[in-house]
């Protein structure tokens, strides 16, 4: 019977490891929470294939350690923790959870997006604080999002499914990409293409949907953030490194922009220096795809990847294609 390690115990999702153990030898992290790593040094060592959460690195001395496996179904639409190249090289398949994830974070990235532009974090500590006293009119008077203009860095999937929230709100839609997209997505999308300066110029709310990738790291940095307006919000439910974290706390002390939303940040779980402190923030602990059928969904394509990949099949989310001519057999031991 062939290995599977589930690297976090509670994974939600109806029925991961039951439908895993119906045709594998499936072992468990024992304890609660992330797996330490010398921990999972050892145990990727029997193991033909892994589930991976987007806290696991998985980099060649992973890999090394791994003579056995065949797949990494990583779960999580994002795959920066795993180092795709390295696991190409070694005829290791890596599998993600796309589409699945895609509506819960465009539906978070708006929760925050509203919730910075109408202070709801803010007023809701005051309103139960007791410092409502009587009704102001003056009082928290907020950016308006009917009919401002949104800028979406990165016009994938998840930032199709933004612009398409966009619509009920007359937004004007901007957006920036490494090339444009077809027609018919612009169209579908109300988006238009242009230059990433200017979406940051023009823009009202910001918001990234990009991949972590080298390229993408700290796009939005120091500069980036100058050309902001100092009314706009920046919202990330992406990969935090793409910010430059340190840069948006000075940004957000000097009121270079008015607020940010985030549900990632550089270095997870801790904060950048300062930005704790911040009433013009709303921080959310990376729940973009956390909503109850979201994990559901992302179970089930977990065990599919999986599946297929040790029955000798391509799994249906392979990220990496190239690997077909020479990932490893299945009798390899
Ligand atoms: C969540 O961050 C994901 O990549 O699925
Ligand atoms: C606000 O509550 C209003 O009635 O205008």
């Amino acid at each position: 019977m062939l290995n599977v390690l589930v690297t976090y115990r509670n994974v939600p999702g109806a029925g991961l490891v039951e439908r895993l153990r119906e045709r594998f030898h499936v072992t468990v992290n024992p304890v609660e929470g992330q797996m330490a790593r010398d921990q999972l040094l050892g145990a990727v060592g029997e193991a033909d294939g892994m589930v991976a959460m987007l806290t696991d690195r998985v980099d060649a001395l992973l890999l090394d350690a791994a003579p056995r496996l065949k797949v990494v179904a990583n779960y999580a639409v994002g795959f920066n923790n795993v180092d795709v190249a390295a696991a190409t090289a070694r005829g290791v398949m890596v599998t993600n959870t796309p589409d699945v994830v895609t509506d819960a974070t465009a539906d978070l990235a708006w929760a925050i997006l509203m919730g910075i532009a109408r202070n709801v974090v803010v007023v809701d500590r005051f309103t139960r604080s007791g410092q409502w006293t009587e009704w102001r009119p003056e009082a928290f008077i907020a950016a308006d999002i009917t009919g401002a203009t949104l800028g979406i860095v990165g016009l994938g999937r998840i930032g199709q499914a933004v612009a398409k929230r966009a619509a009920g709100f007359d937004m004007r839609v901007l957006y920036a990409d490494i090339q444009q997209a077809p027609r018919e997505v612009e169209l579908r999308s109300g988006a238009s293409f242009v230059p990433l300066d200017t979406l940051l110029r023009e823009s009202d709310f910001v918001t990234i949907h990009v991949p972590l990738l080298e390229a993408t790291r700290h796009l939005i940095d120091a500069r980036a953030l100058s050309l902001m307006k100092p009314t706009a919000y920046l919202v990330n439910a992406a990969r935090g490194p793409i910010v430059d974290e340190r840069a948006l706390v000075h940004a957000l002390q000097a009121g270079t922009i008015a607020g940010a939303a985030l549900d990632v940040y550089e270095d997870e779980p801790r904060l950048a220096e300062g930005l704790a402190e911040l009433d013009n923030v709303i921080l959310i602990p990376h729940l973009g795809a956390n909503s109850r059928r979201t994990r559901d969904h992302m179970a089930a394509m977990t065990v599919d990847n999986i599946v297929a990949a040790l029955s000798g099949a391509a799994p249906p989310n392979l990220v990496n294609p190239e690997v077909l001519p020479r990932k490893r057999p299945l009798s390899a031991a």
